[in-house]
């Protein structure tokens, strides 16, 4: 039996299984454990259940000597340092795949709410405002023939395609074409690069000035791909058509900050893998990849070394 850490409470039968050959130790807080919590939770550690929302660093990893398996709950891995953790020798555990329906499902939802300006009727809807049948009020932008520009045609970009198809869009993508080229051709950009040094502020001003006045943005990624007090001024000045975020800058997003001032844009709260089964398998895989980590197998999904 391995020490192992758990950064938070995860009601799925998969933790079950982990507590039958583990000695696990859960931080019980409904929030994220601090900087100081999570050092003291790994300090005896050997494995390590993490969360997206916990920042595995270098000095973190010195403060777990004894850690040797990390898996993270998630397919992005840019909450860990995954360098350090390889040159410590520590394998870390990723959850591809078993999320990516749920995740495009959740892009292609936000594609349609912003094309129809969903949340703006849905709204006038409860302020009493829906007098009668309007002919030229709540107008939407059509998806049938648009262009649909993938950014990242991975797992979930390729996904999110095949579902634009079913909805007769064209579809280009980042591995066929320039991003510039993208931008200037789609009525519709969707998001699905890893978070790293090269894709951070990919979508900035200059990119932002490059799409349709009538396009809209799709993030379902990570926050920082998107400058975001570019995208409010493209929201305001009107030189986007909209904006739909599952993802933000940080996270969680102020109920005050002016971002969610700027007109046309959905912002949820990073729900992309948010269906009971999609986290179910989640957990599972999670921990799959730690139990085999801490026995010095082969994890069955590794992100780094
Ligand atoms: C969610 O954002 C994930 O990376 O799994």
């Amino acid at each position: 039996m391995a020490r192992v850490a758990l950064t938070r409470i995860l009601p799925f039968p998969a933790i079950d299984r982990l507590r039958e050959v583990h000695d696990v130790t859960v931080w019980e807080g409904p929030e994220p454990p601090p900087e100081d919590a999570l050092r003291e939770l790994v300090r005896d550690a050997e494995g390590l259940l993490c969360l997206l929302t916990d920042r595995i660093d270098g000095p973190l990893l010195e403060a777990a000597p004894r850690l040797r398996a990390i898996s993270n709950l998630a397919v992005g891995t840019d909450n860990v340092d995954l360098e350090a953790a390889t040159a410590r020798g520590i394998p870390v555990g990723s959850t591809p795949d078993v999320l990516t329906d749920a995740t495009a499902d959740l892009a292609f939802a936000l594609l349609l709410a912003s094309a129809r300006r969903l949340l703006p009727a849905s709204r006038a809807v409860r302020a009493g405002e829906w007098v009668t049948w309007e002919p030229a009020r709540w107008l939407g932008d059509e998806v049938t023939g648009a262009t649909l520009g993938i950014v990242g045609p991975g797992r979930i970009g390729r996904a999110v395609a095949r579902r634009a198809e079913g909805f007769g869009m064209r579809v280009i993508d980042s591995k066929a074409m320039e991003l510039d080229e993208l931008l200037e051709q789609a009525d519709f950009v969707s998001l699905h690069v890893p978070l790293t040094d090269d894709t951070r502020h990919l979508i900035d001003a200059g990119a932002l000035a490059r799409m349709k006045p009538t396009a809209h943005l799709v993030n379902t990624g990570r926050g920082p791909l998107v400058d975001q007090d570019a995208l409010a001024a493209a929201l305001h000045a009107g030189t986007i058509g909209g904006a739909a975020l599952d993802v933000t800058d940080p996270e969680p997003l102020p109920a005050d900050h002016p971002l969610l001032e700027a007109p046309n844009l959905i912002v949820v709260p990073h729900v992309g893998s948010a269906t009971h089964a999609t986290r179910e398998r989640m957990a599972a895989m999670a921990v799959d990849n730690l139990i085999a980590g801490l026995d010095g197998a082969p994890l069955p999904h590794r992100a780094n070394g």
